[in-house]
């Protein structure tokens, strides 16, 4: 998608260098920076501090991580530990663990003069596939933005969560891809974007990508989409996921619950878009899906611009107070309207998983 004009992918690999390039994310919308991943410990560290975010892109994160550390040194103890030290990087986005896994299995057969090539390769099918099957959930999810249009005839108001766009993925995004595959068909489209505290990925991310991509978008505080739902100024909601269940449990950032409730409250209908890399065949009960707790202090201290000059961490708690960071809940499979896949749309339970995915 675009940036400034200029089309890119949120990762790749540069064969000059041999390393890794990335958009780092903890500088958007601020400031645009291309940054080199030279080593594994670069990749652990990128995940970890959120240079690259979102399920999709960790997991391609995590798969050219295990590229970097056969560069650095092919020895099969090296690549194991470098491969555990990834899947602990985060821990809630299931499609870091399917990347490793993935990786792991491509390599596990390969004699070591041939790795490199092998493991670039892979991580390169990855994201070729990751940008496919985004591309499909557009085209799928299309078809329900033109139902709605269909009857509506004027503008459809979509909310979204986080940001479940291409920055969250390779390219398209899982939740903005009906969107701009909707925009470019000429369908008067505006988005919500709630603004997605503590990290702000709605209104750091989202809108700014919305904005490159001429879509129009209001940004709000997160506690307002229930006020607009009541009004009926939110026609659908459409939001991505770090690891949905066979049963159809979602999760997803923090707040995203509380978003179902109150569509479900208000009959607007609340879809979940995801690639199959996203999907744990294994867990039972979304109880026992590690949720992120993450440093307090992205609550309690903000960053900012002001004219050029960018203000890192001025904190707005007060100093004796404690917070509580938790980056994800989980939306039960009852309150999500439909899933949105590749290969899909279905209802979100094991049936309809399992009708799409044999
Ligand atoms: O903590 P983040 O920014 O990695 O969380 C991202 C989300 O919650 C996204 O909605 C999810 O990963 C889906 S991305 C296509």
């Amino acid at each position: 998608m675009r940036i400034e004009g200029k089309n890119y992918k949120t990762i790749w690999f540069d064969q000059n260098s041999k390393n890794v390039k990335i958009i780092d994310q903890t500088k958007l919308p601020h400031e645009f920076i291309i940054k080199d991943l030279e080593t594994v410990d670069d990749a652990i560290n990128a995940i970890k501090v959120m240079e690259v975010r979102g399920a999709p892109l960790i997991g391609a994160t995590a798969a050219f991580g295990i590229v970097l550390a056969i560069k650095e040194n092919n020895d099969l103890n090296f690549i194991k530990k470098s491969a555990e030290d990834l899947v602990k990087a985060r821990p809630t986005a299931i499609n870091l663990q399917w990347a490793i896994h993935r990786m792991n299995n491509k390599i596990s057969m390969i004699k070591s003069e041939n790795l490199f090539d092998v493991a670039l390769n892979e991580a390169g099918l990855i994201c070729n596939e990751d940008e496919t099957f985004c591309e499909e959930i557009g085209k799928n999810g299309l078809k329900l933005i033109e139902e709605i249009y269909k009857e509506k005839k004027s503008t459809i108001n979509i909310l979204t969560h986080c940001n479940a766009g291409w920055l969250a993925t390779i390219n398209w995004g899982t939740a903005t891809s009906p969107i701009y595959h909707a925009h470019n068909k000429g369908i008067p489209i505006h988005i919500w974007v709630d603004e997605t505290r503590p990290r702000n990925q709605g209104a750091n991310l989202t809108s700014y990508e919305l904005n490159e991509e001429e879509i129009p978008n209001t940004i709000i505080a997160d506690n307002t989409g229930g006020i607009l739902m009541q009004r009926g100024q939110v026609d659908m909601c459409i939001v991505g996921t770090d690891r949905t269940l066979s049963n159809g449990d979602v999760c997803n950032k923090i707040g995203t619950y509380l978003k179902a409730l109150a569509a479900n409250d208000n009959n607007v209908p609340f879809y979940v878009a995801l690639p199959s890399s996203t999907i744990d065949w294994n867990l039972k009960n979304s109880k026992d899906i590690p949720i992120e707790e993450r440093d307090p202090k992205e609550l309690s201290h903000v960053d900012g611009i002001i004219g050029d000059k960018i203000i890192d961490g001025i904190q707005i708690y007060p100093k004796k107070s404690k917070a509580l960071n938790l980056a994800f809940d989980v939306t039960p499979a009852k309150y999500v309207t439909a899933l949105i896949t590749e290969r899909g749309i279905c209802e979100a339970s094991e049936d309809g998983l399992k009708r799409l995915f044999k």
